[in-house]
């Protein structure tokens, strides 16, 4: 039997699978694709005017191919039989027990997915793995579906990260630096792969499309989120410096960016990266190294996520520090509350750790964010085990105004734009005297604060 192209099937409907399969069915519409989920309510929300996720462009793209070549819907098994190319974009967090807890990649979804592929197999398939998954997991998968293989089913096993970012998921997508394939070196491995360059190509320039082995690929993917996560820390961890010397940490950036074999890019200095990845990702990189016997290698990266930790702790007790060392019982507007702009998601969000620490300290938090929602808030609050006086201690605003009437102070903890255009005269009038303001993302104009009559402080300047 052989493979059949005019149909794809992506099992796992969330912040990648989304996006991607939805620009695979708008660039291909000789395509038909479809996206599965085990998840009712997600689907559910795929097939209504409310996507599950926020994206900018996403809409478009949705209600352009919904119902034409893109569908979305909860027979995973039904759909699998149907396709013969199925990509997998399941969720693979960390583990939070067991062997390598906190730092391994959980991959039970991952193999309930194979195992269910494996099940409604009754022809030859191409399984693609699009999540970002340990260096090797190829081999784990190939087992798994080779143990129950049957007459005509042969499965061949590529890999094909996903480099998009959050908030520019469909122009990355639209636009990728490159689009990465990893396959076996065999016959049948060099076949699929081709398969898979040809879906691409309908979009993406040809010397965009890299072609690896597999291990290079699986391994690729979770180096480029260690050192994209490695300039962040690097940044940070200058920044530190930069509030003892006098030195500025924008100017700092400007000045190394400028020298190409650098670059501009990824120098924000902010207060922690956050996301459902970068973390993530590099425990994954920190857990494989040991397990290969590479200690020294396993703490060179381990660093870039302990510096990140201690930049959210820094700019904390930068807060209580400045504001006669208690926050206890004052009301302190916070500025966002998603990892970054143009996002609703909250994964691992450094205002999670910002947020617990000041409230520990007894402070009122009134919290502003374009798009979250107070319950996914505290469900963050509530997955990594962190319980506060909620009722009390932490209160969601509909605008920015309300957070900032009688505050203490104002905390910017994500770069929305929203938050450079607002009229902080007027704000200062509302609040307390005196008036702070912590700039966790360097966006504001510190000087003309500074002339309005705020204390300002920011990441990588002194005060
Ligand atoms: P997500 O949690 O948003 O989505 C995963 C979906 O898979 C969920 O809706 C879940 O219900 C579904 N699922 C889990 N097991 C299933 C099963 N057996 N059958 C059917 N559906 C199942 O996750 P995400 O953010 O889309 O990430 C997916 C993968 O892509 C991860 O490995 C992540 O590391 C990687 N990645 C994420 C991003 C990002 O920006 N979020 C970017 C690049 C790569
Ligand atoms: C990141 C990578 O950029 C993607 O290439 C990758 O596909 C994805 O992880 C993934 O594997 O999940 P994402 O986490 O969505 O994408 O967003 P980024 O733009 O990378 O930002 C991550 C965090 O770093 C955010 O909290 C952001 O505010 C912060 N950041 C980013 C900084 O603090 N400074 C910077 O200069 C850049």
């Amino acid at each position: 039997k052989s493979i059949r192209t005019s149909k794809v099937a992506c099992i796992g409907a969330g912040y990648v699978g989304g996006p991607t399969m939805a620009t695979i069915a708008q660039r291909c519409p000789h395509i038909q694709v479809y996206v599965l989920d085990i998840s009712q309510s997600r689907i559910a929300a795929w097939n209504s005017d409310q996507l599950p996720i926020y994206e900018p462009g996403l809409d478009d793209v949705v209600k352009e191919c919904r119902g034409r070549n893109l569908h979305f819907t909860t027979d995973v098994s039904g759909m699998v039989k149907e396709c013969d190319i199925i990509f997998v974009s399941v969720n693979t967090p960390t583990k939070t027990r067991g062997l390598g807890a906190g730092r391994a990649a959980d991959l039970a979804t991952w193999e309930l997915a194979a195992r269910c592929i494996a099940e409604n197999a009754d022809g030859p398939k191409i399984v693609i793995e699009k999540s970002t998954v340990p260096v090797r997991t190829a081999a784990a998968v190939q087992r798994v579906l080779e143990a129950n293989e049957k007459p005509d089913v042969k499965f061949v096993i590529l890999s094909n990260p996903e480099f998009l970012a959050e908030g520019t998921a469909m122009k990355d997508l639209e636009k990728p630096d490159r689009v990465l394939l990893g396959g076996p070196e065999d016959e049948d491995g060099q076949f699929a792969l081709k398969l898979l360059v040809d879906v691409y190509a309908n979009w993406v320039p040809r010397e965009k499309i890299l072609t690896t082995n597999l291990w290079s690929s699986e391994l690729s993917k979770l180096v480029a989120n260690a050192f994209l996560a490695q300039r962040i820390s690097s940044i940070n961890a200058i920044s530190m410096l930069c509030e003892k010397t006098g030195a500025n940490v924008k100017e700092v950036a400007h000045a190394i960016g400028l020298d190409s074999r650098i670059g501009p890019k990824f120098l924000n200095a902010s207060v922690g990266f956050g996301g459902s990845c970068f973390q993530k990702d590099i425990l994954n990189l920190v857990y494989l190294c040991e397990s290969f016997g590479l200690p020294q290698v396993a703490a060179y990266w381990q660093q870039v996520v302990d510096m990140n930790e201690v930049q959210k702790h820094n700019f904390t007790r930068k807060v209580i520090d400045a504001m006669f060392n208690t926050v206890n019982r004052k009301k302190i507007a916070i500025f966002g509350f998603a990892f970054k702009k143009d996002t609703g998601d909250t994964r691992e969000t450094p205002a999670l750790t910002v947020c617990s620490l000041l409230m520990s300290d007894g402070a009122i938090l009134h919290v502003y964010d374009p798009k979250v929602t107070r319950e996914q808030a505290l469900q963050e609050f509530r997955d990594h085990r962190l319980e506060f006086d909620f009722e009390k201690q932490f209160f969601w605003e509909e605008d920015a105004e309300s957070a900032v009437q009688d505050s203490h102070a104002i905390l910017i903890l994500t770069e929305w734009d929203a938050f450079k255009g607002y009229d902080y005269s007027l704000f200062r009038k509302r609040m307390r005297k005196p008036a702070f303001l912590f700039d966790g993302r360097n966006i504001l104009d510190h000087d003309k604060l500074a002339d309005i009559g705020f204390e300002v402080h920011s990441i990588g300047k002194p005060p």
